[in-house]
Formats: structure tokens, sequence, C-alpha cells
């Protein structure tokens, strides 16, 4: 399966922090926030990523993470010119994606809790569907809202309504099959003039191909789209890593725990950074 981590945007309700710099390369306490959504696909198991951002920030993001190799991964990058709409990383990720299933997320997304990778594991089966998540919140308003019954039978799926059907967000993490490219290709633009995620969704769901997965009530799901929640992210993050230890998205660690790099690779990565608490954590973990 191929990975995307769609990280472009304006982010103008972060002005004027974000008015010239990206906003996914900002700290979420002590990483820049594109770490937390790369962590998740490292722990899919995904190895093969396309990073999209502007003209302006792509160049940021390439000399963050460079070829991936120190991971045992690969990363391409690609530049979205305008921020037309999520589906299309696919249109973009066209050649990327190739014959392979794919699985897309957001820049900006951070998720955390017990059993996450057994729950990656069980959405990233997508054969001849798709499978996304549903996500109890207060006011749903602001995301994609997913109705389903009983049986887990998607009712409806609609982008930011006024009225919502139920209280389950839509979180910006979504696993294809490879007929993804042709379905965003198909898209029309909607009245705000984006080619939705919702709209590709839906197209899933009309042939009754969507799979929703509920993330329960003791996981985290942030979005970080303003600076409350930017705030809230960072605390949350500090909070876990101070109370167990144990660091929340170190990618080198979750890359060393898949056994993508050996631990001679880790300690390479570690004494890099070894004036860092971040450093001094990823040399812990061979001592
Ligand atoms: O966070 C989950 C929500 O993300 C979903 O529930 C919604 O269904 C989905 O439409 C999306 O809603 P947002 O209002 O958060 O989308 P936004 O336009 O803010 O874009 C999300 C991220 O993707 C943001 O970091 C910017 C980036 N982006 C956005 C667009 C439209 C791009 O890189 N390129 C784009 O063309």
């Amino acid at each position: 399966m191929k990975g995307i981590i769609l990280a472009g945007g304006s982010a103008t309700r972060l002005y004027p922090l974000s008015k010239s710099i990206s906003k996914q390369i900002m700290p979420v306490y002590d990483k820049p926030m594109i770490y937390y959504p790369l962590s998740a696909l490292i722990l899919a198991g995904i190895r093969e990523i396309l990073i999209i951002s502007t003209p302006r920030d792509l160049p940021m993001f390439r000399e963050l993470l460079g070829t991936g190799e120190t991971l045992g991964m690969r990363f391409d990058y690609i530049v979205q010119e305008k921020p037309n709409g999520l589906a299309q990383a696919f249109v973009l990720g066209e050649r990327f994606i190739g014959d392979r299933p794919a699985c897309l997320i957001l820049g900006d997304n951070i998720f955390y809790g017990q059993g996450f990778s057994g729950i990656l594991a069980k959405a990233k089966d997508v054969k001849d569907n798709a499978c996304i998540f549903g996500y109890s919140v207060k006011d749903p308003r602001a995301y994609g809202v997913v109705e389903f019954d009983e049986s887990g039978k998607v009712l409806s799926i609609e982008e930011k309504p006024e009225t919502p059907r139920s209280t389950y967000a839509v979180p910006g993490l979504y696993f294809y099959d490879n007929s993804v490219v042709a379905r965003a290709k198909a898209l029309k633009p909607s009245v705000r003039g984006e080619y939705e995620i919702t709209d590709l969704n839906r197209t899933y769901w009309q042939e009754g191909k969507l799979k929703v997965e509920i993330f329960g009530r003791g996981f985290a799901w942030l979005d970080t789209g303003n600076s409350d929640s930017l705030l809230e992210a960072s605390n949350f993050v500090a909070t876990i890593q101070k109370r167990q230890g144990f660091y929340v998205s170190c990618i080198e660690e979750i890359a060393w725990r898949k056994g993508w790099i050996d631990d001679a690779q880790l300690e390479k990565a570690g004494k890099a950074l070894d004036k860092t608490d971040y450093g001094k954590y990823i040399l812990s973990l061979i001592a």
C-alpha cells in the first residue's frame, strides 16, 4: 500500500502564525506537526509515502524529511499548485500510486491511543472498497459527518452539514482500493470549488463499498486548525510523554520497532540529535 500525506493549504485560521510558514511544520510540543501523521502511516506499515504541499512549503518538507532512507522508507514529493481539495491528492498521486491501494492522511491530524496499530491493520485490508473512520465529537459541524446503523451500514455521509445527522465526524485518515484514482479524476468541484473527499467517499457508499471503523472514547483524535486546538494538542503530547516516559510519534522509534532500521541506524539518528531530549530518548531505546 502507498501512503500520501497532504500538507498544503493556506491555514488562514492560524494567521499571522501561518502567514509565512507551513502549518504542518509548526511545533506540536516538541516535534513538527507532520511527524504525527507520518508516524500513523509508519504504524500502518506503509513504507512508501508521497508528501504533497504548496510550491512555497514543499522544499521545507524535503529538507526536514529527506529521502526517507534513514527510516528505511522512501519519500516522494509533489506540489499542489492551489488548494483545490483533498481528493486532488489522488490525481496528483496517480503515478506514485500506480496499481496499488492507497492511504491518505491529512498533515494536521493527530491520532493517539492503545490499539491503534490493530485498527490500522484492519482498515488497511481494502479490497474493492474503502475504509474511513468515525469519531464522536461534541460539535461535528466543522467536519465530514457519517451516519450509520447498528450493523455499521452507512446511512449518509455529508461534508460540514449545518444539521448533522450523527455526532460522528470523519477524521482525516482514509484507506482506498486502487479505483480511487479513477474516482478522484471523475469528480466535479463542489459549490465551494473544491474536489471534496466526502464526494469521493460517497462514490464508494453508493456502491455499498464504504466501510466505517469507529475510534472509541478512549482514543484521541486531535486536529490543529486554530491556535487553541494547536495548544491543546501540544499540552496533550507533553502530558503523555512526561507521565509515561514514552514518546508520542517518535518516527525513528516506530521505524526501528518495525525492523526497518537496525540498532546502528537508530543510534546514528539519536546521536545526530543528542543535544535534545528527543535524541536522548532515541539513544535510551538502545540502552
Ligand atoms: O480533519 C478532518 C476533516 O478534514 C474531515 O472531517 C473533512 O471531511 C475534510 O473535508 C477535512 O475538512 P477540513 O475543513 O479540515 O479541510 P481543510 O480544507 O481545512 O483541509 C485539511 C488539511 O488539508 C489542511 O491541513 C490543509 C490541507 N489541504 C487542504 C486542501 C483543501 C491541502 O493540503 N490541500 C487542499 O487542497
